[in-house]
């Protein structure tokens, strides 16, 4: 079973590390009751375990929620050039008067845009969009490249080694352009592919799917192993199974118990796991309910680990299909 954050701990061997920055005055009774705030990465920089998620909100409704979050004390938040809403986000970030250095942001390089020549200028329109002159993280969104101006022409040489796309993004760090670059939607195989390059940096992170219902405990175990920090996307079910998620007894008894919602519980268990979590809502009301995070108590914690391993898996989201591939983009015999 995987072992959940137990007390004073840091992030077993690896270059990730769990920092608590909230500061007390008995500092073992705040190790073993609150969760982290922040995970230290690889370059040293501190990057915040709850995001905003901005997938799906749609225009108008993408800069309130950053608005609201921002005011609710959110310091992260996890945008992608495809979400097309870069723009009305940057300003919300403006209108914060918010320093930029306190404020986590996250974007991601579409399929598009994988030949070294398309990279920067594809980063440089989310830098202008997004109203800053750089980036703390930038994702590869998908080991997935598609030729140019196709939205489902597989470039195959691209797509089998990402190396030449990698070594494109160091560059965008060494040009101080994006502090951290990592990965999204790789399964282990595809990790080892790209990671047995000599890279100069390594992924930051590796964002994916996890929820109740793809909890991938064999990858979250892989990653804490081998040191790179998962974020966990759809960390409710998405928009689909949402409400399924916050209705399964285990969290709603867990709830109940600790006198907080459901939503709470699964953020919670989330961090509790070791990942970094990216909650989407537009909601001003759920957006202050998602960033209050709580340390569930072992028995508790191993509990909704139990439920959430024992059925099987099945992801929310998947556009292996839509995407006419011919094959599963998280098939660990992956084709290519
Ligand atoms: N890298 C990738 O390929 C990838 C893929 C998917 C997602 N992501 C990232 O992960 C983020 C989150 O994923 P997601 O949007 O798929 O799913 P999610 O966060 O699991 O679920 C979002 C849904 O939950 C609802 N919700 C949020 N908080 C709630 C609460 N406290 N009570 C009840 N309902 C609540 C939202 O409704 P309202 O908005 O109406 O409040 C929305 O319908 C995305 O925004 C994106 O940043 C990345």
């Amino acid at each position: 079973m995987l072992a959940g954050f137990k007390g004073l701990k840091t992030y077993v061997g690896s270059t990730a590390q769990w920092l608590h920055k909230q500061p007390c005055s008995g500092l073992q009774r705040n190790y073993s009751t609150k969760l982290p705030s922040h995970y230290l990465l690889p370059s040293g920089h501190q990057i915040p375990s709850v995001a905003l998620g901005v997938w799906k909100a749609s225009p108008g409704d993408a800069g309130q929620a950053v608005a609201a979050a921002l005011k609710a004390g959110y310091r992260h938040i996890d945008g992608a050039w495809t979400y097309r809403n870069e723009e009305e986000i940057g300003k919300a970030i403006k209108n914060s008067g918010i320093p930029r250095d306190q404020i986590w942001l996250t974007s991601k390089l579409w399929n598009t845009f994988h030949a070294p020549v398309d990279v920067e200028p594809a980063l440089d329109e989310s830098l202008t969009r997004l109203g800053t002159e750089y980036l703390d993280l930038y994702l590869m969104h998908w080991p997935i490249a598609f030729k140019k101006g196709s939205n489902n022409e597989l470039d195959v040489a691209l797509t089998a080694d990402p190396y030449p796309t990698w070594k494109k993004l160091e560059e965008m760090v060494d040009k101080g352009k994006v502090r951290n670059i990592g990965i999204s939607n790789f399964n282990i195989a595809r990790v080892v592919n790209l990671t047995a390059n000599p890279l100069k940096y390594k992924p930051a992170v590796n964002q994916v799917e996890l929820n109740f219902w793809s909890p991938q405990p064999e990858l979250v175990e892989w990653a804490r192993k081998h040191g790179l920090l998962l974020e966990s996307y759809s960390p409710l079910g998405g928009n689909n199974q949402v409400k399924e998620t916050l209705d399964v007894p285990e969290v709603k008894e867990i709830a109940q118990k600790l006198n907080i919602t459901p939503a709470q519980v699964v953020i919670s268990w989330h961090v509790q796991r070791g990942t970094v979590v990216l909650p989407k809502s537009v909601t001003p009301s759920r957006i202050d309910e998602n960033i209050k995070i709580f340390a569930l108590p072992d028995d508790l914690f191993d509990k909704l680990e139990a439920a959430a391993t024992v059925h099987p898996p099945q992801r929310t989201f998947n556009p292996s299909k839509s995407w006419g591939l011919g094959f599963d983009i998280f098939d660990e015999d992956w084709p290519l």
